[in-house]
């Protein structure tokens, strides 16, 4: 599974910039990230412009998400993929790479509530839970129905109906525990415990059994597509 090692908290502002100057500058800051490092770039505008240039010029070689409670709703975090220009990605190391971004996101906000940082915990979490609302958006919208059409799985009664209910599950748990952190986080915890072991089942279904099932059936040119529509969900 890849993880998320070294961050990078980079400000760029690229609206005083041409769109030659711009690409230069986003394209020499990619360069001299390591892999494993995440970049997080700020945009006073929705950065499209910036996720076209990479996707161009330096397809295969990251991965990207809305950016987090650092950096506000029009950042983007860029993530180097230890990978040459052009490789392709399958959906087990892309998706299994979005577990891992958000387990950590879970943990540095329940490390805050311990903590007693309270609105710090309330600010991680609702990325958190932000980046998981997303993630398990792209699985019921773009992943699942091309896996239940190609294998032939009805969406009610095969893997993915699984899945799909457990994600009804988790997002009453997301939405329990961010009610409790409003409320200064009392019973946040008992929340999370039940998010936690509905979710480490979960993910492990996902990585072991539909990720792999999914790479198998629509083969690297579809998945690394897949994954490239995926990264178009905002
Ligand atoms: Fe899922
Ligand atoms: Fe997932």
């Amino acid at each position: 599974m890849a993880s998320t090692s070294t961050s990078t908290i980079e400000t760029l502002d690229f609206s005083g910039l041409d769109p030659l100057d711009r690409d230069r500058t986003l394209l020499e800051k990619f360069d001299a990230l390591a892999p494993g490092a995440t970049l997080v770039l700020k945009t006073a505008r929705p950065a499209q412009d910036l996720l076209e240039t990479l996707q161009r010029e330096r397809k295969g070689q990251f991965e990207w998400t809305p950016a987090g409670n650092a950096s506000g709703p029009d950042g983007i975090e860029v993530f180097r993929r230890d990978a040459a220009s052009g490789s392709g990605r399958g959906i087990f190391e892309a998706l299994a790479w979005d577990h891992d971004r958000l387990d950590a996101l879970d943990v540095d906000a329940f490390a805050s509530l311990e903590a007693g940082d309270v609105p710090g915990a309330r600010a991680t979490f609702a990325a958190f839970a932000r980046g998981l609302e997303r993630h398990i958006r792209f699985e019921e919208e773009i992943l699942f129905p091309s896996v239940e059409a190609r294998a032939g799985f009805s969406p009610q009664a095969g893997p993915t109906a699984v899945m799909r209910a457990d994600h009804v599950e988790i997002r009453a748990c997301l939405t329990g525990i961010t009610t409790t952190l409003d409320g200064g986080g009392a019973g946040a915890t008992g929340i999370r415990a039940r998010l936690a072991s509905i979710l480490s089942g979960h993910n492990m279904k996902e990585e072991q059994i539909l990720y792999p099932l999914a790479d198998r059936v629509l083969g690297p040119v579809e998945a690394d597509a897949l994954v490239g529509s995926i990264q178009r969900l905002h």
